[in-house]
């Protein structure tokens, strides 16, 4: 059986793994962490996949990958049964017949999947994968990067599986069209540079899309809000007041967004707009739009701005515009100012203040004749709350501020903030200390809140008490 698909040689190839740069940490040992995993069963996927990333690379050095896409999984399954009974024995690791067998077809769906980087895909703690070339492979795991070993065998190689990707959305990728963005059947966002804009080879950046959308309460459990703050949001999205998420590239704008949106009655009708759709809303009534790039000759693009004016017609009783980028942030406020209250949206900026600014540059864009001022009161009265999320040094994602829209004051935006995170020190291993504080503030919108019958706690807004 062997013969079918194996090449002439059938080395061995030990990769060295290459020293990173500082902050990277290379993979641990495959055998050392195996073992370990099996007898925690909760870790093991996360420890047995240093093993399952050299197995691979084992296994792809002794087959020829053309021929095996080809292939079905029977016929990969016996083929590789004995080589991997081989392997796992020689390092050591103690795994029964039912582990060897899961093992051996989890490897045979890897070699018939996107290849080396198919364990990753497969391993809920990995969140995003970024692949710098056919030479490394780095992952972010619990927000800290760390270099997995993983290679590609060649460029081509890399090539093969990234045209994969792109073959399903009916794109392609070489020198004419050197970027594209793509979603993979599970979902998750992909992007893909190759030569010439990419200098050294292909760029694949993939943020998985994680099958358990967070919840607050998730999001309070993993320190990354308090519950005073989850009230705070929870009553402001039952109040249908419109929501701003603020932050930077992976702070966790998207994830927020998702978890606010499921304090939004089961009775609305939501519609969501997205560039790539990651939005992953609970109620039975949502309608989903996604814009589309332009096609090979330069035509067919459907942008946001126009998905927002469709889902004006669509009658929806809140839209959801995953990322605002330009021109349809005007027609977004326009909506939040004209009976879709509760609407939501996020933004890339740095602090709320910045996140204002932006939307007024943004909303520049649409070539409306409209005065700065006109802009600002617009802007105003369309954003109730601004909530900024940050991605820290230590990894961690945290809410690091809620403030409140409260109008204007000759041209300038009011904001209050009730919220904040203060850091107070950085330990040696680079963990942040710092606490979630209430700055004494009250949300303008509590009375009419309570009139909704949504009341918070007492010391809610209580600077003096720890949240
Ligand atoms: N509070 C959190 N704690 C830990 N991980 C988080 C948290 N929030 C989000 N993540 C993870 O961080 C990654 C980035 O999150 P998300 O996609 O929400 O960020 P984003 O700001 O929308 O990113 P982008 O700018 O790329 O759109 C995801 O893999 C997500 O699962
Ligand atoms: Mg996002």
């Amino acid at each position: 059986m062997l013969g079918r698909f194996t090449k002439g040689t059938a080395t061995v190839r030990i990769e060295p793994v290459l020293a990173g740069s500082p902050g990277f940490k290379p993979a641990a040992p495959a055998d050392v962490q195996a073992k370990s995993a099996l007898a925690e069963s909760q870790k093991a996927a996360d420890d047995l996949l240093p093993l399952k990333v050299d197995l691979h690379r084992h296994l792809i050095d002794r087959f020829n990958l053309a021929t095996l896409e080809s292939a079905s999984k029977d016929d990969i399954l016996s083929d590789i049964r004995p080589i991997v009974r081989d392997f796992v024995r020689a390092r050591n690791v103690p795994l029964n017949a039912r582990e060897l067998d899961q093992l051996t077809s989890d490897t045979a769906d890897e070699m018939l999947g996107l290849g080396p980087i198919e364990p990753l895909l497969k391993d809920d703690t990995v969140n995003d994968i970024l692949i710098n070339t056919h030479e490394r492979v780095f992952i972010e795991r619990r927000g800290v990067i760390e270099e997995t070993g993983i290679r590609f065998r060649d460029e081509a190689h890399l090539l093969r599986i990234v045209n994969k990707i792109v073959s399903a959305i009916g794109r392609r990728v070489d020198e004419s069209a050197p970027m594209v963005d793509a979603r993979l059947s599970d979902g998750s966002r992909v992007n893909i540079a190759v030569r010439p804009i990419s200098v050294d080879g292909p760029l694949v950046s993939i943020r998985k899309f994680s099958k358990k959308p967070y919840s607050l309460e998730r999001l309070m459990e993993m320190g990354s809000i308090r519950q005073p703050m989850v009230d705070l949001l929870r009553i402001a999205v039952q109040s249908r007041k419109s929501i701003l998420v603020s932050g930077g590239t992976g702070s966790g704008k998207t994830t927020l967004l998702n978890a606010l949106s499921n304090y939004i009655s089961f009775r609305e009708r939501l519609i969501t707009i997205e560039d790539a759709a990651e939005l992953q809303l609970q109620q039975p009534h949502v309608g989903r739009l996604e814009t589309r790039p332009p096609n090979v000759e330069g035509r067919g693009e459907v942008r946001q701005r126009e998905l927002v004016k469709n889902a004006l017609r669509m009658r929806p009783d809140r839209i959801i515009v995953g990322e605002v980028r330009g021109e349809e942030a005007f027609d977004m406020l326009q909506a939040m100012n004209t009976g879709h209250e509760g609407s939501m949206t996020s933004i890339h900026a740095n602090t709320p203040r910045d996140a204002i600014s932006r939307l007024e540059q943004m909303i520049g864009m649409a070539g409306m004749p409209m005065t700065a001022e006109s802009i600002r009161s617009q802007i105003a009265s369309a954003i109730d709350i601004i909530v900024q999320t940050q991605r820290l040094s230590d990894g961690g994602r945290r809410v690091v501020s809620i403030s409140e829209v409260t109008g204007m004051e000759g041209t300038v935006i009011q904001m209050q903030e009730i919220y904040q995170f203060v850091r107070r020190d950085v330990t040696a291993d680079g963990t942040i200390i710092g606490e979630f504080r209430a700055t004494g503030m009250r949300p303008r919108f509590a009375g009419e809140a309570a009139t909704l019958g949504l009341h918070f706690a007492k010391d809610a807004f209580n600077p003096q008490t720890a949240l």
